[in-house]
């Protein structure tokens, strides 16, 4: 399965297998990341491959990743993971440190789902179709300026691990909440604080007005964005009454970012720490099902061999973005740093940074 998405990257390698092979590749970047270790590190997230996540000297969820990279000093950060990261990476360091990409590919489709032009359109509908205040979060999974916008205007930024923090401020700012781009982080979470679905409309930027009248909006107490992660969205309720029937003996464990069916189905859910930290503390002999990144489940199943721990999804649910980054790419990044002229670096422009920092910071606060 591996090799497929190999061949499938259309994104040509920037080292050939004629120059250096798979074996070599590893055996080079362990060498050089030796060298370059004063000024550079690694940060991996959770849904990266073994083969990356073997050279990570941070692992980490998104909020984790982020307080990190706001706590480093060396002048140079690879970021293993997808491109929104890195920004955020960038946006929470010096000016004077490189936040690089190993390969620019690596995006995210559900942060391609929200884009600003949507969303200062989607603003301007909401004020002209309410009076009552309305305060934006968006999920870090977004393009840095969407974080900006929710800077300006009196939001913050969330991740999966924070959300309920996050919206429990919102609604302390005003009596009403946009949350974007993920429908089913918003709706989970919000239905988890006890707020009904028929007070949570959704707004799918496809259609005129997002499908929605003004009353409608006027009414509604969350406007979640249309929206989603093509691979949690993926497991089923299906999938997870075939394993509570067929295995009792069995926990299902799921990420918020899977769909409201399939979280109320689940005996339990949570962002990718807390799947983590369930799993590491349930005592040997526990068995899990776990609706998450198949790079993550897999490398659970590897790391605590005295409790079964298997996907929920009979497919590949792999993240193919974050699979982008490769040795190869990972390899050439490390041999550009070592010659200080970085290659892919990310950096937000100062008009973007700004305003969004602000949000970022509310974020970090609160959490
Ligand atoms: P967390 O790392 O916040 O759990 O997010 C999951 C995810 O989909 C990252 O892109
Ligand atoms: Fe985006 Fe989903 Fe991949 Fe996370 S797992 S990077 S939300 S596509």
């Amino acid at each position: 399965m591996l090799d497929l998405f190999k061949e499938t990257n259309s994104n040509l390698p920037p080292i050939s297998s004629d120059d250096l092979n798979d074996a070599d590749v590893i055996k080079e970047i362990k060498a050089l990341k030796e060298r370059i270790l004063p000024k550079h590190l690694v940060l991996g997230h959770h849904y990266q491959s073994n083969q990356i996540i073997q050279f990570a000297d941070e692992i980490g969820d998104s909020l984790a990743l982020a307080k990190k990279a706001a706590s480093i000093s060396k002048p140079y950060i690879t970021f293993c993971g997808v491109h929104f990261m890195a920004e955020t990476a960038d946006m929470l360091t010096r000016d004077d440190q490189q936040v690089v990409l190993p390969d620019l590919n690596a995006g995210c489709s559900m942060a391609d789902m929200a884009n600003r032009e949507q969303v200062d359109k989607a603003w301007s509908f909401f004020q002209a179709s309410t009076s009552k205040k309305i305060t934006p979060i968006t999920y870090i999974n977004c393009t840095a300026s969407l974080k900006a916008f929710v800077g300006k205007n009196g939001g913050a930024i969330c991740t999966s691990s924070n959300a309920k923090k996050i919206i429990e401020w919102a609604f302390k700012q005003g009596e009403k909440l946009l949350f974007f781009p993920d429908q089913h982080l918003g709706r989970n979470t919000c239905f988890d604080m006890g707020i009904p679905l028929d007070e949570m409309v959704v707004f799918n930027p496809n259609m005129l007005n997002g499908g929605l009248t003004p009353e409608q909006i006027d009414k509604a107490k969350v406007i979640l964005w249309y929206g989603y992660c093509s691979v949690h969205q993926g497991f089923t309720a299906e999938q997870v009454n075939q394993f509570k029937a067929d295995r009792p003996d069995v926990n299902v464990i799921v990420h918020p970012e899977c769909s409201f069916e399939v979280v109320q189905a689940a005996h339990d859910a949570g962002s990718t720490s807390y799947i983590i930290d369930k799993i590491k503390d349930a005592p040997a002999g526990s068995k899990f099902a776990v609706g998450t990144e198949i790079n993550l489940v897999n490398r659970l199943a590897e790391q605590f061999t005295d409790k079964e721990i298997i996907s929920l999804s009979p497919y590949q649910c792999l993240c193919t973005t974050m699979y982008r980054v490769r040795p190869r790419w990972l390899l050439a990044s490390l041999q550009a740093i070592e010659k200080d002229k970085p290659i892919n670096v990310i950096r937000v422009p100062k008009e973007i940074r700004e305003p969004s920092l602000i949000a970022l910071e509310r974020m970090l606060s609160i959490s």
